[in-house]
């Protein structure tokens, strides 16, 4: 089912209800990348469930149904919006580098990056956190248990899903990596290890009793165990490095979120390990320093695709050099989030020409990826959740560790394999993104909200690098007073400071656009496909209107409750 929007005028149907107080919301929404995904999360709201337990009830069943974006074998970032404290809260459950993880592995004794080692099979992955962030989101902040939240994974686990063209899409680009691996070519295709046909049912019953386990036993059943003893065998067999101690030592961290205010908005995003939340705040600093957004319709098209390509380009080179796990190195969040700073590298602009990226100093790179999903949830009691999850690539490492139905992420591959070289994608990265065991990989995992008087937002796509840029765009649409449709279905364009390129979707610019940014110096590249797959909720706190949407792109499916 394509997107679906549907707009609930609350006044109609709480007749009871006295007033509509800001800050408090009298419906519930879920905007996922599935339709099974978000009517899970809808049950679970009709339940009595709160939004966490109907993000863990979405995400689980994502899990099970979009085994290409993200699952039990990778991580993520949820932002929780707690209506009962008024506060944000940002639960990082981002994989982590194994013990024996260490700055060259990916590398061969002359010195060179190993071809897919850190991208196909056990050697790619990293220890997993979306169990973790299941177990500590119903314990800490959830209403039910986590037997009521992830029932409708397990039964779609056991029962099947129907193959959809998006399944195949993503399947066809990893089909020579899930050929390699007998248990994941025996789930994820068909008898003759082809692309299954529309329709075709895909059962995980490993995964179903693995699921089973967590919600019987919470954080032991996935870390200690049975279920953990599986994963290590299975991973350590077939060449990798995992240990007991690694998944015993996972921890979910609580951290503050990034917090930037813009022209009577507040923008509050994802920290580090996160690269989305300052990069986005930055853009919309330096943009602030520039022009008043109300005179944003004054510039031409061309100026304002020119002044937004710029913005990023400088984001992205910040991004490139100073970003990385924090609890590893000093990121410098409060000069990056500084208005002067930022006003001062914005000056560097000219509306005329464009800047070359070279010229901003050392080359430097930053990652990029192919699959991950977002969802955005709220509930009647205005509790919101924004979340991306990933196992970073389509299928992520394509490695399923048998006896558990656990399809293992490839996010070793957001590290750096060698500073300053590109890695087996060609993409280059820096120091302080190097490999140590119990690093966390630096992400663009961008999950937001954006609070003004009468409105909050929530919203977040997958798309690699391009996150932040989507999630800056889309933030725009909003800032402009455009409805949900407009920020999930815009034409997206991207820079990312290098390759010196403004990438954009096919039918993003007009012949005319395009010869003007040429004109001043801008290289366009066209990407030849459509990307992301943003899901968004908007709340009217004056009038209690909730409308939502999911990205045309894909198969996802937006619910007002
Ligand atoms: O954390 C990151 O930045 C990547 N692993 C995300 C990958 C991604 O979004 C791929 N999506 N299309």
């Amino acid at each position: 089912m394509k997107t679906s929007i549907l707009l609930f005028f609350i006044t109609l149907f709480l007749s009871g209800c006295s007033s509509n107080t800001p800050g408090t919301t009298h419906t519930g929404a879920v905007a996922s990348a599935h339709p099974m995904a978000t009517q899970a999360g809808i049950d679970i709201l009709k339940q009595g469930g709160n939004a966490f337990d109907a993000a863990i009830a979405t995400a689980a069943v994502l899990a099970v149904v979009e085994p290409y974006s993200a699952g039990m074998g990778g991580g993520g970032f949820w932002l929780l919006h707690d209506a009962e404290q008024q506060k944000d809260i940002f639960v990082d459950a981002r994989e982590k580098a194994p013990l024996k993880a260490h700055r060259d592995m990916y590398l061969n004794k002359k010195g060179n990056v190993i071809p897919k080692l850190s991208i196909d099979g056990p050697m790619a992955a990293a220890i997993p956190g979306q169990a973790a962030a299941f177990a500590h989101l119903a314990e800490k902040y959830g209403n039910l248990s986590l037997q009521q939240s992830l029932k409708a994974a397990i039964h779609a686990a056991q029962n099947g899903f129907a193959v959809d063209h998006h399944y195949q899409k993503l399947a066809g680009y990893r089909l020579k990596a899930l050929r390699q691996y007998p248990a994941a070519a025996q789930t994820f295709l068909d008898e003759k290890q082809n692309i299954p046909k529309l329709g075709y049912i895909i059962k995980q019953t490993q995964l179903a009793r693995t699921l089973e386990s967590l919600a019987d036993k919470g954080f032991d059943g996935f870390y200690k165990g049975d279920v953990a003893k599986t994963l290590v065998n299975s991973v350590q067999k077939a060449g990798g490095i995992w240990q007991m101690e690694d998944l015993q030592k996972y921890k979910i961290i609580e951290r503050a979120p990034i917090i930037s205010q813009y022209q009577g908005f507040t923008f509050t995003s994802a920290p580090p390990p996160s690269s989305g939340g300052i990069a986005i705040a930055q853009m919309l600093s330096m943009l602030e320093s520039q022009l008043d957004i109300n005179d944003w319709k004054t510039l031409e098209e061309v100026d304002q695709i020119h002044l937004l390509s710029e913005v990023m380009r400088r984001a992205y080179f910040d991004r490139a050099h100073y970003l990385g796990d924090p609890d590893f190195i000093d990121v410098p969040v409060k000069q990056l989030l500084d208005k002067k700073y930022n006003a001062t590298f914005a000056s560097s602009i000219d509306m005329s020409k464009a800047t070359s990226s070279a010229s901003l100093g050392t080359e430097r790179q930053i990652m990029e990826g192919f699959h991950t999903t977002h969802l955005s949830v709220l509930d009647n009691q205005g509790n919101r959740v924004s979340a991306t999850l990933s196992i970073n690539l389509p299928f992520g490492s394509a490695y399923l560790a048998e006896g558990t139905g656990v399809l293992l992420n490839n996010e070793m591959d957001d590290f750096s394999s060698k500073p300053g070289v590109p890695n087996a994608y060609g993409l280059v990265g820096n120091e302080a993104n190097a490999i140590a065991p119990e690093k966390r990989p630096l992400s663009s995992m961008t999950p937001s909200f954006i609070d003004s008087e009468n409105q909050t937002a929530i919203l977040g796509t997958p798309g690699g690098s391009r996150i932040i840029s989507m999630v800056f765009l889309g933030t725009l649409e909003h800032l402009q007073n455009k409805p949900v449709t407009d920020w999930v279905n815009r034409p997206r364009f991207h820079h990312q400071y290098l390759p010196d390129v403004i990438q954009h979707e096919p039918n993003t610019f007009s012949d005319e656009v395009k010869k003007a940014l040429e004109k001043k110096g801008h290289v366009l590249k066209d990407v030849r496909r459509q990307y992301g797959n943003m899901q968004a909720i908007l709340v009217n706190k004056k009038t209690g209107q909730v409308s939502a949407s999911s990205d045309e792109r894909a198969v996802g499916e937006a619910q007002v409750q």
